[in-house]
């Protein structure tokens, strides 16, 4: 029998979330026939379990396209978790920010996107529209609650990029002009399998730095990481709020 279950992708430094999990199973990426994650801070896992009383299933670590694996093995997680049952999905990163008003160590929700990895998980005629690639009611739903909280919750468009280099003060510029608000290295593909599945989708980006260019500051992954960590309370605290009032 499936459940309906809330799916939650953890990114780099937001392990921390499964903590916040009454843990009900655990699943390892080996037994559900994905490869593991090269990246420290990223552990390869599916944990089911509640939060705040949802039922949720995370997916602790995730893949990429700049560990060497392409846009099919990168979206099997999702595929994996839709094949147990899935309502709604909710993709988190980290990102640098290029957007002057957002500042490192507050949240983004994407609004939508740029896929720049010019791959897509999908193959053949299948013309999924993404005129709402991330879900509108829920969007809503995640903006209220923010503001009763007193989080801060930016919205804008996330760039999608292969990496692994962070880019050059000059991509960045260009990004900017092409209207992103945050660049990343993960979250496109997997919304773009998600929605053809027909699962809605909400995503955050942990805004860890500033975008290269944007300071005269050099980017550190460690950094990231430590933003990540840092600021993961807050989207704990506001996943178990928003997710508990829907159980
Ligand atoms: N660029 C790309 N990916 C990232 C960044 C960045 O500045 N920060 C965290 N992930």
């Amino acid at each position: 029998m499936l459940t309906p279950m809330i799916g939650i992708v953890l990114g780099s430094g937001l392990g921390p979330l499964a903590d916040a999990v009454l843990v009900e199973r655990e699943v390892s990426f080996a037994e559900a026939g994905l490869p593991a994650s090269s990246v420290p801070g990223h552990a390869g896992k599916f944990v089911f379990g509640r939060l705040n009383g949802a039922a949720v299933v995370l997916m602790k670590g995730r893949v990429h396209l700049y560990e060497g694996h392409g846009p099919r093995l990168v979206t099997a997680g999702i595929r994996w978790m839709a094949a147990q049952g899935l309502e709604m999905l909710i993709l988190t990163n980290a990102a640098g920010t290029l957007h002057p008003g957002f500042h490192p160590g507050t949240w983004m929700m994407l609004g939508d996107h740029l896929n720049l990895t010019g791959l897509s998980p999908l193959e053949g005629p299948h013309f999924v529209d993404l005129s709402v690639a991330y879900d509108s009611d829920w969007r809503a739903v995640f903006r209220n609650a923010a503001s009763h909280a007193g989080i801060t919750l930016h919205e804008g468009v996330y760039a999608g990029l292969r990496g692994p280099q962070y880019e050059t003060p000059a991509e960045i510029r260009m990004l900017r002009t092409l209207g992103a608000d945050a660049v990343g290295m993960s979250t496109v593909l997997e919304n773009i399998q998600a929605r053809a599945l027909g699962i809605p989708v909400v995503a955050f980006s942990c805004l860890t730095n500033w975008a290269a260019g944007i300071t005269a500051a050099h980017l550190d992954h460690q950094e990231v990481l430590e933003t990540g960590r840092a600021a993961a309370q807050q989207m704990i605290g506001l996943l178990a709020d928003v997710l508990g009032k829907q159980s």
